[in-house]
């Protein structure tokens, strides 16, 4: 890094997927200027927090849950839909838990997950094309030239919704919601009455019936608030649009160092991890924990020169890096890749992002993502990182608490057919929560056979 990083030195990088059209560049300036002015999302403190967590996931003592939407949008803003995820999110973490037996840092894609990297710049529908949507904090998704056109004024709107976000989600971790004695009642309505519902419920029992335990022994809500009665959840979101993340860039009064405080993690995608580009300059400078995509052609010395350059310090819970191959590439790539880290002895997280080499057009057209090629992707990530002998240390998932159909398979074998039914999404196909939950149990079951010794696993 040059010695003196700023949050706009950026800006003398060369920047990909970054808008480029806004009509009046004055108008983002003012509108950054504005942004500038207003109160920090997330607070430092919080932040160095989910980094020593991180460094208990670096060192095979915890597990990272990290999901949310692939794009958060103005249109589907509510509370019910944040309190869905919310939710889904703490019953996927109970099934970690309780099977895997190692606690779960809880990290939401929520709460500022506007912008999205596209591969086509341009969209044809007919006769018409038009540029490409590109994420609520850039232009519209209505296919008409008027929203595709970049406004800086939904930079200001993004920033709103995600204070009103986390707003609920704060509330949510703390004010009792996420009681464990609640356990019972995170079960979403659809999810109810499904396999996963039963599975779930079931292990709702047996773990009320060890709080009843507990209770008996003194230790209850009111005895142990940080044990039972809340949660600490975190934010994250891809830092894509870095106007916007330079604007929310501030100084720490108690450590003198900067802090993006537009999310408690921040991490750049498989489309901007140039080493000399502007999204690896700028997370170099800030100290909150990042990570960075890791794709199918990125070979092991350019990722070792971009773990130096974004973790130079080697810290635990810095960085972690997110596999996304693709389940027919992840046996080809990751194991060199895994490899290299460790015989570099780099302190990073190794988490798998089952999500974005599995998406796939249906016959219909609609763009999904076939539910047992996700489960290969982890399964296969549980395997290679047990023979690397690293931690797999967590999954980065896109999923909905709404009963969508968007990914094919699951349970409930949602077929190509069935797409149309109720595809909401405002970019990526999201696993539902039931698809989510039976993830969660299969990923809690592979990690609970990784934990037994080898010679037992063998006799099995
Ligand atoms: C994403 O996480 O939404 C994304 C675009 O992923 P990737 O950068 O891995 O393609
Ligand atoms: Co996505």
């Amino acid at each position: 890094m040059t010695q003196h990083w700023t949050p706009q030195a950026w800006r003398t990088h060369p920047a990909k997927h970054m808008p480029t059209d806004y009509p009046d560049a004055s108008a983002v300036e003012r509108v950054e200027q504005t942004l500038r002015g207003m109160p920090p999302l997330v607070f430092a403190g919080e932040a160095r927090e989910l980094k020593s967590k991180l460094a208990d996931v670096e060192a095979g003592n915890a597990f990272l849950l990290q999901g949310g939407d692939c794009a958060e949008s103005f249109k589907e803003f509510s509370a019910d839909n944040i309190r869905d995820t919310f939710r889904l999110i703490l019953q996927m973490a109970v099934v970690l838990t309780f099977a895997g037996g190692k606690p779960v840092v809880k990290v939401g894609r929520m709460a500022g997950q506007f912008a999205k990297p596209r591969s086509e710049p341009i969209e044809t529908i007919g006769e018409a094309t038009l540029p490409s949507y590109r994420g609520d904090i850039i232009n519209g998704m209505d296919f008409n030239e008027a929203d595709r056109v970049p406004d800086p004024d939904r930079l200001l709107r993004a920033y709103h919704q995600s204070s009103a976000t986390l707003n609920l989600l704060r509330a949510f971790a703390g004010g009792g919601y996420a009681d464990l004695y609640n356990i019972h009642r995170w079960t979403l309505g659809f999810v109810g009455d499904s396999p996963q519902g039963a599975r779930y419920r079931e292990l709702a029992e047996k773990i009320s019936e060890s709080l009843s335990f507990l209770a008996a022994l003194g230790v209850t809500p009111e005895s142990h608030p940080d044990l039972l009665h809340r949660v600490d959840f975190f934010t994250a979101h891809e830092a894509l649009l870095l106007g916007y993340e330079e604007a929310m860039t501030r100084v720490d009064s108690t450590s003198g160092d900067w802090y993006d405080t537009s999310a408690h993690l921040l991490w750049i995608g498989e489309r901007t991890r140039q080493l000399d580009g502007a999204h690896v300059n700028f997370m170099q400078g800030i100290k909150n924990p990042i990570g960075v995509k890791v794709g199918p052609t990125l070979e092991a010395d350019d990722l070792l020169r971009l773990i130096e350059a974004l973790n130079a310090k080697n810290e635990p819970g810095r960085l972690t890096l997110y596999g996304r191959f693709g389940s027919d590439k992840v046996a080809a790539r990751l194991p060199m890749l895994m490899a290299a880290t460790k015989r570099a002895g780099a302190r990073v997280v190794w988490a798998i992002d089952p999500m974005h080499g599995n998406t796939l057009k249906a016959n219909n057209g609609y763009k999904t993502r076939p539910f047992d090629r996700i489960l290969s992707e982890v399964k296969s990530f549980i395997e290679i990182a047990e023979a690397e002998g690293v931690h797999p240390g967590g999954v980065h998932l896109e999923m909905t608490g709404q009963n969508v159909t968007e990914c094919t398979g699951g349970a409930r074998a949602v077929s190509e057919g069935d797409l149309a039914d109720r595809y909401h999404t405002h970019c990526d196909p999201r696993l539902n929560g039931e698809q989510a939950l039976e993830l969660a149990f299969l990923v809690a079951e592979k990690l609970k056979g990784a934990r037994q010794p080898l010679e037992h696993r063998k006799a099995v």
